[in-house]
């Protein structure tokens, strides 16, 4: 397949290749977590409009561990000259000649798209408001793979807020390339998957219905800054807790995960289990970012 240069929705990925790809160089930096040097010389520019711990620390890491330096705004609506009016456009035209990629994070839906329009270096979606966070389904493929020796045939189970997560809108796309996956969406009515995501899969209410059957179990907290009625968000979070009671019905092959934060989703109470794979997760986010850091800055 042709080489990416930004990557800003999983829709750019047609096949599996890229994704093994990655996943073996993800691998490797797993294996062998010597510092290595191949992004010597180059800097990456953190910009994000929205919070982030996970996202914004393993990128950078990943570049620092890679050999490159990174330039970061952690509070862009605040800090950048967003706050004086500037357009977003126009911050990218400039930080573009200062970095050699920049990873985003925007709330508005299309954010990285505009960006990569105007930008002469890689644009990474980090998150476009309710839209995608194509990163983040790499880093869930990656772990599901690693933990279940392969995503072919899963029975899989995407929980929470179906409507509003961007997690689940890009893992969703991504899952389409494999073969006999079983899906599941379990979300409240409200809360469906936006109809412009294909995919093949059923839609539940009731999480208690595929707990016996899922191989994994991915929880997703409501997205409280996404809704607009406030006391519709105070109904709706705690719709899927869980605890030691749903961890009993899981087969004990299973795995729990979570792109974190757990609000209102995954009790601290199961994180003692093995099957608990949501930290695992959170980690490996550094091995496969390192790997599309290269793989976009040297390719
Ligand atoms: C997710 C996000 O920002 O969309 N966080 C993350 O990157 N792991 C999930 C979330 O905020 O619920």
């Amino acid at each position: 397949m042709t080489q990416l240069h930004h990557f800003l929705s999983v829709r750019q990925i047609a096949d599996q290749q890229l994704l093994k790809d990655l996943f073996a160089a993800a691998e490797k930096f797993q294996k062998e977590p010597e510092q290595n040097n191949s992004l010597h010389g180059k800097v990456l520019a953190s910009l994000f409009y929205e919070p982030s711990t996970r996202t914004r620390f393993s990128f950078e890491s990943a570049m620092l561990r890679l050999g490159g330096q990174y330039i970061s705004m952690q509070n862009a609506v605040q800090d950048s000259s967003a706050k004086k009016g500037e357009s977003l456009e126009d911050t990218i035209r400039v930080v573009c000649g200062y970095a050699d990629c920049i990873v985003l994070r925007h709330p508005e839906n299309g954010a990285a798209q505009r960006a990569a329009k105007v930008s002469s270096v890689p644009i990474i979606n980090a998150g476009d408001g309710a839209g995608e966070h194509p990163t983040q389904a790499l880093l869930d493929l990656y772990t599901m793979q690693k933990e279940l020796g392969g995503v072919d045939n899963l029975t899989i189970a995407l929980v929470g807020d179906c409507l509003h997560s961007r997690t689940i809108h890009s893992l969703v796309q991504l899952l389409t390339l494999y073969e006999g996956v079983t899906l599941y969406l379990v979300s409240p009515p409200q809360l469906r998957l936006p109809k412009e995501y294909l995919g093949n899969f059923r839609e539940i209410s009731d999480l208690k219905e595929v707990l016996p059957v899922a191989d994994v179990v991915y929880m997703t907290r409501m997205q409280k800054e996404r809704f607009s009625v406030k006391e519709e968000y105070e109904r709706l979070k705690d719709s899927y807790a869980f605890g030691a009671n749903e961890l009993e019905q899981l087969k004990k092959t299973a795995i729990v995960m979570d792109p974190l934060p757990r609000v209102h989703t995954v009790s601290s109470d199961i994180d003692h289990d093995k099957r608990a794979a949501y930290f695992r997760q959170a980690h490996n986010g550094l091995f496969v970012r390192m790997a599309l850091l290269e793989y976009l800055l040297l390719s």
